[in-house]
């Protein structure tokens, strides 16, 4: 056994997170607009160590580095695009359409959790993409018999259109807050408006899918509706539990979906 790697413990391994309900731990305290003062909040680790994306705007970014981010972003969806062509899949050029239709390739993956700016959800959507591929390669080299539940055009179909739900949801709005000196200052947002079509989360954007004509198999049908595990699962209902942990057992491409798009989400974006 290496003994080095049990000698070498980062500080604070092993000491248990501070509760919200510690009375030593601070309490999280939201004031009126919403803003979140809370010195646990800023015990909490950051994601400082992620570069920043580069298609992020800055308050910084000159004329040049605004076009700079402007020609990546179209270069992201002509990528995005020649992805799904390349599928071949009956019903992808409507699909394709109704992206550019829509405000897709310019929307935030979110409001506040991973990369919530313009191009967000492009950016987040080509990340599960990329990291997919990645963990599929060295999953075949583990199991060579796995390439039959894990075919490259349902990773291109799941990783890229998952998140086609937050299509046209998100909207740009100016909030006040109180900064660290306790004065007001204005902040750029987005809230979500579900209006249009609330139909949840994995399964609106397979019956978007389905509706726009796209053939979907079986497998990536379940990858795409039970993506967000745990997060989107109503707990007092044993059927949907039941339904997903079901899912599961049957779809590695469920599996593959959902490690990819939390990597991304949580290590890999702002
Ligand atoms: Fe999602
Ligand atoms: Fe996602």
């Amino acid at each position: 056994m290496d003994n080095t790697t049990f000698n070498n413990k980062p500080s604070g391994y092993g000491q248990s997170m501070p509760s919200l309900f510690d009375n030593n731990a601070s309490i999280v305290e939201y004031n009126s607009d919403n803003y979140v003062n809370s010195r646990f909040l800023d015990k909490k680790p950051s994601k400082s160590h992620i570069p920043s994306s580069p298609i992020k705007p800055a308050i910084s970014d000159d004329k040049a580095a605004k076009q700079n981010k402007s020609d990546l972003l179209q270069k992201m969806r002509n990528k995005f695009e020649s992805l799904l062509r390349s599928t071949g899949r009956d019903g992808i050029d409507e699909v394709i359409t109704y992206l550019l239709s829509s405000d897709f390739f310019i929307a935030p993956a979110s409001t506040a959790f991973h990369s919530n700016y313009d191009g967000g959800l492009m950016w987040h959507c080509l990340r599960v993409y990329k990291i997919a591929c990645m963990i599929r390669e060295d999953l075949l080299t583990l199991d060579p018999s796995l390439e039959e539940y894990l075919p490259e055009d349902s990773i291109i179909i799941v990783t890229l259109l998952h998140d086609i739900c937050k299509a046209d949801i998100y909207q740009k709005a100016t909030r006040y807050r109180k900064n660290i000196r306790n004065e007001w200052e204005t902040y750029e947002t987005y809230t979500p408006d579900y209006s249009d079509f609330p139909f949840g989360h994995g399964e609106k954007s397979v019956i978007r899918l389905l509706r726009l004509g796209l053939h979907l198999t079986r497998d990536e049908m379940l990858a795409i509706r039970w993506h967000m595990s745990a997060w989107d699962l109503p707990f007092q209902s044993a059927e949907a539990k039941s339904n997903i942990n079901e899912a599961k057992t049957q779809c590695p491409l469920l599996s593959l979906l959902q490690a990819a798009d939390g990597l991304s989400s949580a290590l890999l974006e702002e």
